[in-house]
């Protein structure tokens, strides 16, 4: 039987760090209130002239050194992004340039925060069908650029940075990806989404900037992120017949420290199997997951054999989670 297995994992983030403490002079906020109902001390900016590609590369690069997989040897490149370099070509054709991965077909898709287990999810059902296959996946987001200073419940919990998997098959059933879902309600689309710039309301020179800004019902969203994170779990449990006190690591959507600790008390998982970034990135959206899962095995918090849970949530209304042996 063929699994999907992650043979390496990168990261990357722009080198700019912006504090709580700076953000008081952009938006009416205190590090305090930011740091108890977040969690966020600090996330990533890019600087003006950055682009998405700039961090997403280096992600790209080091997944591939890691797995020791050439980029030739890539036969799909699969990204979840808002924020490409440009609206076309896609932000997956942007890095399989880049690359030199030219065997490689590639896309991106638009699941907003979900985007990464989005791709994986999809990743491995292509694996699946064809186990010589080797795809990257990535997902990450220069989302700075998307906040409305003015909206400053919105405003502190986004920053940039992204990252990136190397997946491909085995016969060693024992490890790999175990269970993996996704699923949506476009009926919700209202409680997060970017107005302006789509055919609905296209470009024009009487925008003002919030328009193009994230705009996000943070309270509602807190209740559908938990419910929806949990029930993914749940499913991905059942499928692989695996009870949650068996998680070795959960890696989570780093949107909110307190969805995150209320999903964890939910699931009856200690939050010192919780892996958490959010203090140090904020929310980088389809980032999270990746960034996050590699600082996990690029700090040893990840041993071969180990079960880890991937919940995540976002726009659309997306969500889902993946279930799998390192
Ligand atoms: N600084 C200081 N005070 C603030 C700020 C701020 N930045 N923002 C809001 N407040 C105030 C409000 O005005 C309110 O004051 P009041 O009680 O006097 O009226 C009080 O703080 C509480 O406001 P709430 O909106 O109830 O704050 P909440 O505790 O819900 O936290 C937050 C807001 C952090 C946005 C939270 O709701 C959240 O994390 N929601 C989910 C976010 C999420 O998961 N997004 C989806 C993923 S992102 C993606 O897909 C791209």
């Amino acid at each position: 039987m063929t699994r999907s297995i992650i043979l390496g994992v990168g990261s990357g983030a722009p080198q700019r760090v912006v504090t709580n403490r700076e953000l008081e002079a952009l938006t009416d906020t205190t590090d305090e209130w930011i740091t108890q109902r977040t969690g966020i001390r600090e996330r990533r900016f890019s600087e003006a002239g950055q682009k998405w590609s700039d961090f997403m590369l280096p992600a790209c690069r080091a997944a591939l050194d890691m797995a020791g997989v050439a980029p030739e040897e890539i036969g799909l490149i699969i990204v979840g992004t808002l924020s490409a370099d440009m609206i076309m070509p896609s932000g997956a054709c942007t890095l399989q340039w880049h690359l030199g991965a030219n065997r490689a077909a590639a896309f991106d898709i638009a699941a907003a925060c979900s985007g990464f287990i989005y791709g994986l999810t999809i990743a491995d059902r292509f694996i699946r069908l064809d186990p010589s296959l080797k795809v990257l996946v990535a997902g990450g987001e220069l989302i700075s650029q998307r906040i409305d200073w003015s909206d400053r419940t919105t405003a502190v919990i986004f920053g940039d940075g992204g990252g990136a998997a190397v997946v491909a098959g085995t016969q060693d059933t024992d490890r790999g990806i175990l269970a993996s879902r996704i699923s949506s309600d476009g009926s919700l689309w209202g409680l997060l989404h970017i107005p302006g710039g789509g055919t609905a309301s296209p470009a024009s020179p009487n925008y003002r900037k919030s328009d193009y800004a994230i705009h996000m019902r943070g309270n509602e969203l807190f209740k559908m992120a938990v419910k929806s994170m949990e029930d993914a779990c749940h499913e991905v449990l059942e499928e692989a017949n695996v009870r949650p006190e068996q998680v070795d690591l959960v890696i989570p959507h780093q949107a909110n420290l307190r969805i995150i600790q209320v999903l964890a008390e939910r699931l009856g998982v200690a939050m010192e199997r919780v892996f958490l970034n959010i203090e140090r990135y904020g929310n980088t959206s389809a980032g999270t997951i990746p960034l996050a899962l590699d600082e996990a095995v690029r700090g040893g918090r990840v041993k071969r054999g180990d079960l880890l849970l991937l919940p995540v949530f976002g726009g659309g209304l997306t969500w889902g989670a993946t279930l799998l042996r390192w």
